[in-house]
């Protein structure tokens, strides 16, 4: 069978899980898509969709981003064409607390007519600088039992994989989550902006690279020559700030310290 897996990551942990979910099932013929292929060139909202009628299971994995996938992913759902009951399993990594992340991700796929059939949350180091800075990023996860709780959720989306080849149709799964992820409340998406602010731009050492513009998932930031911000765009994902190579980049709370630009030590020799 032809499976896709459709990532969005910011610093790369969730396209490393995604890599180790492709390996986890060796019998099908599995493609990672970048939701935002925009690490070598500029993506716009609405990026071209892929053609996901070939595939017979479709994965969707993102971060949490404010206790839900990031509106970067909602948008990308949103231009999809109706999937007609087309097997799907969600996929989310968390740096701290996942929350209803799962549970509104599986919301969102379903509404484009997708049947979600498995699902699952990992624990992996946090990305967010604000966390980080306070001591509360968690860089020494998954620990064994959740990267064996990881490797279960990929060993049922193969058994499933194996039924929708034998042609059963697909079982709506009942996703995990504890009543405390379902007490957490979901934020508005423009709240990961409020607690980032305004960003602004140590203009002596920029280079102009370009960096921060081309991964920009929002499109609201634009070179001329230097960076500028437009900060009605921008949702906080604090891309920009993460990899600029220069850490010309800043906010009002952040500056010069607590990055994340890719996956750490430990998670690349854990999930690699
Ligand atoms: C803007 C932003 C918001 C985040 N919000 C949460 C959150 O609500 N809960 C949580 O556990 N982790 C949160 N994180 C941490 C990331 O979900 C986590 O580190 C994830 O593994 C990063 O994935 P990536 O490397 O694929 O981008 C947030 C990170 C960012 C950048």
């Amino acid at each position: 069978m032809r499976i896709a897996i459709c990532h969005f990551s910011n610093s790369g942990n969730t396209k490393l899980a995604c890599r180790r979910i492709a390996r986890g099932l060796p019998a099908h013929e599995v493609d990672l898509i970048d939701m935002k292929p925009g690490r070598d060139g500029r993506s716009s909202i609405p990026t071209a969709r892929p053609d996901l009628t070939a595939y017979g299971l479709v994965g969707f994995a993102a971060f949490t981003d404010w206790f839900a996938p990031s509106e970067f992913v909602r948008r990308w759902l949103l231009g999809l064409p109706d999937a007609c009951g087309t097997a799907a399993f969600v996929f989310n990594t968390y740096g701290f607390a996942s929350g209803p992340t799962l549970n509104i991700f599986a919301a969102w796929v379903r509404g484009r007519g997708f049947v979600v059939v498995s699902g699952h949350s990992l624990h992996t180091p946090e990305s967010y600088p604000i966390q980080i800075a306070r001591g509360l990023g968690a860089q020494n996860r998954p620990n064994e039992r959740q990267l064996a709780a990881f490797d279960r959720f990929i060993d049922k989306t193969e058994l499933a994989a194996e039924r929708l080849g034998r042609g059963e149709p697909s079982r709506p799964a009942r996703l995990p989550g504890g009543p405390w992820r379902r007490l957490v409340p979901s934020f508005s998406r423009r709240r990961a902006y409020r607690d980032m602010g305004r960003k602004y731009l140590d203009g002596e050492r920029c280079t102009e690279c370009g960096v921060c513009e081309r991964l920009c998932p929002y499109e609201a930031i634009e070179l001329d020559p230097k960076p500028g911000f437009d900060e009605e765009a921008c949702f906080g994902c604090w891309s920009c700030y993460n990899h600029c190579p220069e850490h010309a980049i800043y906010t009002g709370r952040m500056r010069d310290r607590a990055f994340y630009p890719g996956p750490n030590e430990q998670l690349r020799e854990k999930l690699g």
